[in-house]
């Protein structure tokens, strides 16, 4: 069972995953970490820039979820942009060793095998941080997909689309597909790490942890792992029936174990 951890804030979200994160930096000899882009780990990234200041971060390798394609990834909004605006340059980290996967239309054929290969050169994701669609999705794996999935190119949903919409000028500039990291790729990540945040989530959290394991829900692959923890806030956790014991076991923690 996943660990929920129920937050006040998305501040405080930020701050016990970019705890963890130190720690990994400071103590795992080749860190590696799974990044995810959109809104939800931002309060992460910001934790982690007073956090890492002098911290050698130079062994810090990271693979991102996905990127779009077709996009040129000079465009603000691709997904190596964002990944550079909001962790290479602000964590001073060796943008040659954070790797976002290729949406170029000449290579995507072969980008979603090279992309899997450099993830296990690497020795494998570490610790992956995860948002979650309104339609349950995980990186851009959209329902339906398949649970032993790798990194591929997939058909972004309308939903999806629309919901991204707000970092376009209109909904006809959003690409319609992406390249993304594969369910089963990200089940391969040694912890994974689910943020949440506000009511619009609150459905595809709930199905996502309470509901069936489904490829309706891609999110709830996140129940065949060993090691997942989920960071919430009040709002994207109202829909949970087992919110207070989450709260109650969160409360109760042997202070020696980490999240
Ligand atoms: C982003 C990603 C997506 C987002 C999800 C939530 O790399 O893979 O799964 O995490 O679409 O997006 P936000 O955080 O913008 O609500």
């Amino acid at each position: 069972m996943a660990e929920v951890v129920i937050l006040d804030s998305r501040a405080a979200a930020g701050a016990l995953v970019a705890d963890e994160i130190v720690r990994l930096v400071d103590e795992v000899r080749n860190p590696v970490l799974g990044l995810a882009t959109g809104s939800t780990p931002l309060p992460v990234y910001e934790a982690l820039r007073e956090r890492l200041a002098g911290h050698d971060v130079s062994h810090v390798r990271g693979f991102a979820l996905d990127e779009y394609v077709g996009l040129d990834v000079t465009h603000p909004e691709s997904y190596r942009s964002v990944i550079t605006r909001e962790v290479i340059e602000p964590l001073g980290l060796d943008p040659e060793l954070i790797r976002v996967p290729n949406g170029a239309l000449e290579t995507v054929r072969h980008a979603g095998d090279d992309y899997e290969r450099e993830i296990i050169d690497a020795g494998g994701v570490d610790l992956q941080i995860l948002g979650i669609g309104t339609d349950g999705h995980i990186g851009f794996n959209e329902p339906g997909s398949s649970f032993a999935s790798t990194t591929r190119l997939k058909t972004l949903t309308e939903q999806t689309r629309a919901d991204n919409a707000r970092f376009f000028d209109s909904l006809d500039e959003v690409p319609r597909h992406c390249i993304t990291q594969g369910l089963g790729t990200i089940l391969r990540a040694r912890h994974l790490v689910l943020l949440a945040f506000g009511v619009a989530k609150a459905e595809a959290v709930a199905a996502a942890l309470e509901g069936p394991v489904s490829a309706m829900i891609p999110a709830s692959a996140v129940q065949l792992h060993p090691h997942v923890t989920v960071v919430v806030d009040e709002a994207a956790a109202s829909r949970l029936e087992l919110a207070d014991y989450y709260r109650y076991s969160y409360e109760n923690k042997p202070s020696w174990q980490g999240i």
